[in-house]
């Protein structure tokens, strides 16, 4: 990302709306109902990928109503800007025993897949009673490596986005809807 100049010009960056608030907890409510309905008496645990999925990871955890926990991760393939740096490291890991858990990894968007697929089969490691992935976003033309979420609330065109979550250089996070960052 290029140095603000002034807060005109780190506004004049987000380009257009692509998904509103009011879309977002919509599609949020009916994920949070399909987990409840998954529900067969064994414990849940919501796994998120801190940082751009921790807004995500809120939201839904609050339309669960059956029992869950959560856990956190912290997994980096972009260091700045909008330019992958095609390498995925674990810096943060989850201190409990998942074996007795559904395993769901909230995840806030899939690009290449990089990023997923190793922390996806770090956890098959660990054994959980199932393993699950629900993202946000998907980039499906971008991806690298074969992966598929087994739920993506929205599917997106090969844009960089920001907001709820995603950021640009760190900025950004606070938006509450999913916008296009304009480079120019
Ligand atoms: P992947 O490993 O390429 O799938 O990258 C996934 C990670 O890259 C996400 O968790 C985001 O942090 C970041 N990322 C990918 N695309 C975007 C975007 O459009 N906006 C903001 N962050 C993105
Ligand atoms: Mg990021």
């Amino acid at each position: 990302m290029k140095e603000i100049k002034n807060i005109e010009d780190f506004n004049g960056r987000i380009n257009r709306i692509l998904i509103t608030e009011e879309e977002i907890a919509q599609a949020i409510k009916n994920t949070g109902k399909m987990i409840d309905e998954s529900y067969d008496g064994r414990p849940i645990l919501l796994v998120s990928i801190l940082k751009g999925a921790f807004v995500f990871m809120a939201d839904l955890l609050r339309a669960v109503t059956v029992p869950c926990e959560i856990g956190f991760m912290c997994a980096k393939s972009y260091y700045q800007g909008t330019v992958s740096s095609g390498v995925v490291k674990i810096t943060m890991d989850l201190d409990q025993d998942i074996s007795n858990y559904h395993v769901i990894i909230v995840e806030d968007i899939i690009d290449t897949g990089r990023t997923l697929k190793d922390v996806y089969e770090l956890l098959l490691t660990r054994n959980p009673l199932s393993l699950k992935v629900i993202t946000l976003l998907d980039k499906p033309s971008r991806r690298l490596v074969d992966f598929k979420a087994d739920l993506a609330l929205f599917t997106i065109p090969d844009h960089f986005v920001i907001g709820y979550g995603l950021d640009c250089g760190e900025f950004y996070r606070n938006l509450p809807y999913i916008a296009e960052y304009s480079e120019e």
